[in-house]
């Protein structure tokens, strides 16, 4: 019998995906010759704030604002850790203007927001998990912003290579599943990488080419629920196995983006 898996009631920060769009490619999920359903992704992201609010969550939102098409992705504008918000520097001159509404909506929020030197992409490549910050770099995030995190946080960062371009952001080959374990798809890093996720979480879950390319490992849990792409077949099946209880939210239309249900959500810890 798997252990009793026991929910933490989260806070979440979002963003309504009123002028999402595939606009530009910055990634290979992108295709400009794919134009996105802007109703079906507006019902798809309603969903999942009511699958967080259903499960007791509390979900905030920031102002979409025109222009900013990949606003919607939340999780890469911060890493909010014991209260104290350590902010982006996107590598894409696209998103860059995101940092700023995001930082605002803090200021407004009665927190200051410090600005890394260095390309950071929030919760995108940063996954705080017992004790550490596992930081991904590669494509995005640069070493220099995971020594910058851990110098403001006191939080030792461990740096992780992602080596294939389809998960171009930790976020999308990796996620907590609680306070102690993690689920990834090993194929996303660098041999040296592998090795460290396998020293620091000899029981993590091992998932699928086929689950982490449907988005499976853009997943969000609360220590119970796992909010997770339907399409992740096997890797709902593990989860289940191990005590954990899936909840399928549909986001197709994000994918087309190269986002899901992680990267439209930012989790504010300890404010
Ligand atoms: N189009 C966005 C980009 O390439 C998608 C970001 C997805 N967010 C995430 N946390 N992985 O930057």
């Amino acid at each position: 019998m798997p252990p009793v898996r026991v929910p933490r009631p989260r806070r979440y920060l979002t963003c309504e995906p009123r002028h999402f769009a595939v606009s530009y490619a910055i990634n290979p999920w992108m295709r400009l010759d794919e134009p996105v359903d802007t109703a079906l992704a507006r019902a798809q992201w309603e969903s999942l704030v009511r699958a967080y609010r259903g499960l007791g969550h509390t979900v905030e939102t920031v102002q979409p604002v025109a222009g900013l098409p990949d606003m919607v992705f939340a999780a890469n504008s911060a890493l909010v850790l014991e209260g104290k918000v350590f902010g982006s520097r996107f590598h894409a001159a696209q998103r860059q203007p995101e940092a700023g509404v995001y930082a605002a909506w803090f200021k407004e929020a009665g927190y200051e927001t410090h600005t890394p030197d260095a390309v950071c992409e929030g919760e995108g490549d940063f996954v705080p998990v017992g004790g550490l910050i596992l930081a991904g770099t590669g494509f995005r995030t640069t070493v220099a912003a995971h020594q910058e995190a851990q110098e403001f946080f006191g939080v030792p960062t461990v740096a992780l290579r992602l080596v294939d371009p389809y998960f171009y952001h930790l976020d999308t080959a990796l996620f907590a599943l609680d306070d102690e374990n993690i689920a990834y798809y090993p194929g996303a890093f660098s041999p040296g990488s592998r090795g460290v996720l396998e020293r620091l979480f000899p029981q993590a879950l091992i998932a699928s080419r086929e689950d982490a390319m449907a988005f499976g490992l853009n997943s969000v849990s609360d220590g119970r629920h796992v909010i997770v792409a339907p399409e992740a077949v096997g890797l709902i099946g593990q989860l289940a196995r191990d005590g954990y209880v899936p909840v399928p939210v549909d986001l197709s239309e994000f994918h087309k983006a190269g986002g899901g249900a992680k990267c439209c959500t930012q989790e504010i810890r300890g404010l």
